[in-house]
């Protein structure tokens, strides 16, 4: 009775707040300045994104001086080196603008210890062929200056064998591609076949197939190759629980997870904040790869939400650790489905409502 009184009582505030709040959006929301406002004044919900955001331009700063076992820029860079040699027709000289940051950063690369020898040996292999095809003689300061720079650094790494060459990692003719040995409707079965699955049997992941489920991950397209993310594994019901009961959305399947993957971005990889939303897009065109993966090794995946709430994040935060400028993008359950779990039928939109001809 009391509480029934209390609740009548409240509920006129309520609906005053809501219309306060209806009111503050309508005025914020007429222009970008106002927005600010909203967001500095009234609402702080998108404090963690800013911080995260600076902190990764603080880290990705840090790391042009003390190189990690990757680097966003040698990665970036690389790639654009790649393109410029690739191009129809291809320019003579071309990279003036950042060739010398390439070399240097490549430098840094090769004297840290541990450093990823699969992106050095992409690196170097590129740089190689950049410097065999570009016009030296025609070439601005900065592209000479930088080859010095570059035969210094590989002076004691020695010619290449024929068989590394062929090895190389560098840009190769669309005719050398493996063949595609899956038709479309083998695809689309494997689409079919994969669903959210979240009832599962008791019976542990073997890592194996969870590197390889991630390792098929690691092949999806990124912007300028950066793969900004990485995946933290809780294999096991256990540590499994405890990850997914971090999300909202696990309530009532959370405990018989058999493994659930943490898909972590990477802020640090960017220099600005216009491309903070690729890490979301990057890690999901990942994410799918792994769910893809994981149906052809017999495994099952569920996608987990990840909202931005303060209670999540600091539950996750003590199992898992992450730096300021990392980002949980989204959970991945996975494990060998329950026959007879349910299954949602989770129509589809057809392509009708998902595609519109450009008129003109
Ligand atoms: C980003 C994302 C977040 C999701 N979060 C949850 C979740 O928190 N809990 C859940 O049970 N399913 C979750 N799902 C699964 C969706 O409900 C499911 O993908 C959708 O209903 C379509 O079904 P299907 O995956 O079987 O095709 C999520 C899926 C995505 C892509």
């Amino acid at each position: 009775m009391k509480k029934t009184l209390l609740n009548t009582a409240k509920r006129p505030i309520q609906i005053l707040t809501k219309r306060l709040t209806f009111l503050l959006t309508k005025v914020c929301s007429k222009n970008s300045f106002l927005a600010g406002v909203y967001y500095l004044i009234f609402s702080r919900k998108f404090d963690r994104e800013h911080l995260a955001v600076l902190r990764g331009h603080l880290n990705y700063n840090a790391s042009l001086k003390n190189i990690s076992n990757t680097s966003p820029l040698l990665r970036r860079n690389i790639h654009r080196i790649e393109k410029g040699l690739i191009m129809k027709p291809r320019r003579a000289v071309f990279a003036e603008n950042f060739i010398l940051e390439t070399v240097e950063c490549h430098r840094r690369a090769t004297e840290r210890t541990g450093y990823c020898e699969n992106e050095l040996k992409w690196a170097t292999d590129v740089l190689d062929e950049y410097f065999e095809a570009v016009q030296l003689a025609n070439a601005a300061t900065e592209v000479q200056v930088a080859h010095a720079y570059y035969c210094d650094t590989t002076k004691n790494v020695g010619q290449n064998s024929i068989k590394q060459k062929i090895e190389a990692y560098r840009p190769y003719a669309r005719s050398e591609s493996p063949p595609c040995r899956v038709d479309y409707s083998a695809l689309v079965d494997l689409f079919q076949r994969r669903r959210s699955i979240r009832w599962y049997q008791d019976c542990p992941v073997p890592e194996n197939l969870i590197h390889d489920c991630i390792n098929a991950a690691s092949l999806a397209p990124s912007a300028c190759n950066r793969q900004p993310y990485r995946f933290v594994v809780a294999n096991g019901v256990e540590k499994a629980r405890s990850v997914a009961a971090c999300a909202g959305g696990t309530l009532g399947f959370a405990q018989q997870l058999p493994a659930v993957l943490v898909v972590v971005g990477d802020l640090s990889a960017y220099p600005e904040e216009r491309d903070r939303h690729l890490i979301y897009i990057d890690s999901s065109l990942a994410a799918m790869q792994l769910m893809l993966t994981a149906e052809t090794l017999g495994l099952a995946t569920c996608p987990i939400n990840w909202p931005d709430v303060d209670r999540s994040e600091r539950a996750i935060q003590k199992i898992i650790n992450l730096a300021a400028h990392e980002r949980v993008i989204m959970l991945i359950a996975i494990g060998f489905a329950a026959p007879d779990g349910g299954v949602p039928f989770s129509q589809k939109k057809g392509v009708g409502i998902l595609s519109k001809k450009v008129d003109s």
